[in-house]
């Protein structure tokens, strides 16, 4: 089978380092990748929004089967387009996308259909919105409607501060239309976990937990990032939770979005605050996490195409998966300056000493080969790596091991990845 996946960021190399091993593949590309992807696969200089040109690219090389990364593309409906020419793919129709495409959506469906989530208000009028937040009280969370890279939620400790975000968002065009239309919803205490599920429409088969790190400094301190570090399982997701999580907030998902005209296939990333054991909804993601992702793989020991394709395909009741039982912990190189305005170009160096070990997997987030064949930095987030370890203490030891063996002066990483579930164990 000619894959093709669409992405050049850490989620879609651990995709492509995953896919490239099923023997079901005869010919893997990527668009774009980056200079990790490219010892997996066949790189190709088409961007990931760049919805016509995948397309043409797909017909003109009889690629079989599409994974596609990044939300984007599948909000903008690149998997309707597939379909159009005969084409499956792993992940939602953009009808279903709406799912992360719009957090009013979400936020509606699940008053609809009965699913734990934050108290909550739409809004377009600022007025409205500021006589809200005058009722509720802070602390409260302001969020943009539509997509804004990460960044359109803002967590307000006064009401001076929300009603500042709102002037923002619907005067201000901070997320330009992303923000024309606001959800303000109550703030919610406990502990956040991220919750994967493989869907074809029907059924959702539970994948695994994982719990990020999204503040860019060490001890959870500092702006926020698309997130610097992750582990997986998340030691709050038992087996009784995962339970509840399937019985309150997914299956109740599936079966509404089925009933609803939208049936949602691909992979359903939930996050959640769980407080005195009951799980709350804060959003829908349509994609894997990045760099959830990356630890989801190094754990998953089934062939993962296989899997994909039977969410496509429809048929993954009767499907099972097989993880190892290890933890995998993965810790983010930046660029220095990031998340605010970095420096490309630097090399990195050391990167085959760095994963030779057997329990290391260094994936590339954003870097490019330079003239002269090195490998440079071209991102934000530029490494995940990744390690397994019979423990979260275990696997954060031997990531830091071999962070330091990468010579990359222009970068930096947290150095406590993991922290609360080390002190756990
Ligand atoms: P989201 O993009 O909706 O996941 O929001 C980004 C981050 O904001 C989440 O990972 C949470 O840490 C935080 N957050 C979002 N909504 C809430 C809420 N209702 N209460 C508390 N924290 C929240
Ligand atoms: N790591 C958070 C995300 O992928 O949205």
């Amino acid at each position: 089978m000619k894959v093709l996946v669409v992405g050049g960021g850490g989620r879609e190399h651990a995709l492509c380092w995953a896919i490239a091993g099923s023997p079901l593949v005869t010919k893997l590309y990527c668009a774009p990748g980056n200079a990790g992807i490219a010892q997996d696969a066949e790189c190709v200089a088409i961007a990931a929004e760049d919805v016509d040109g995948i397309i043409r690219f797909v017909q003109d090389n009889d690629i079989e089967f599409v994974v596609i990364g990044p939300e984007a593309p599948l909000v903008a409906g690149l998997s309707d387009k597939l379909l159009d020419i005969g084409i499956k793919s792993f992940g939602p129709s953009a009808a279903a996308a709406v799912m992360e495409g719009s957090k009013g959506f979400m936020k509606d469906f699940c008053a609809r259909h009965e699913i734990p989530t934050a108290a909550y208000g739409r809004f377009s009028d600022i007025a409205a919105a500021k006589t809200f937040i005058a009722k509720q009280g802070a602390p409260i969370v302001v969020k943009a409607d539509g997509l804004a890279a990460g960044k359109g939620v803002i967590i307000a400790e006064t009401i001076d501060q929300a009603n500042a975000a709102v002037d923002d968002m619907l005067a201000g065009g901070a997320f330009g239309e992303a923000g024309a239309e606001i959800v303000i919803e109550e703030f919610l205490g406990g502990e956040e976990a991220s919750f994967f599920a493989l869907c074809d429409g029907e059924t959702a088969l539970p994948l695994a937990s994982a719990q990020d790190h999204k503040r860019v400094g060490d001890g959870d301190t500092g702006p926020n990032t698309g997130g610097m570090g992750a582990y997986s399982p998340a030691p709050i997701v038992t087996e009784e939770m995962v339970e509840t999580i399937m019985e309150t907030i997914i299956n109740p998902t599936m079966d509404g979005m089925k009933a609803e005209g939208k049936p949602y296939k691909g992979v359903l990333y939930a996050g959640l605050m769980i407080e005195d054991g009951q799980p709350k909804l804060l959003e829908y993601n349509v994609r894997f996490g990045d760099p959830e992702c990356q630890v989801l793989m190094m754990r998953l020991m089934s062939d993962l195409l296989t899997a994909l394709i039977a969410s496509a395909d429809g048929v993954l009741k009767d499907f099972d998966l097989r993880w190892y039982y290890e933890t995998a912990l993965t810790v983010v190189m930046a660029a220095n300056g990031y998340p605010g305005s970095y420096e490309k170009g630097s090399v990195i160096k050391g990167l085959e000493k760095a994963g030779e070990d057997r329990d290391i997997t260094v994936f590339h987030a954003g870097t490019a080969f330079s003239e002269n064949e090195k490998i440079c930095a071209t991102g934000g987030r530029v490494l995940a790596v990744t390690a397994l370890g019979d423990t979260v203490a275990e696997a954060q030891t031997s990531a830091y091991k071999a962070i330091d063996k990468i010579d990359w002066p222009g970068g930096f990483c947290r150095r406590d990845i993991g922290w609360r579930a080390v002190e756990r164990e």
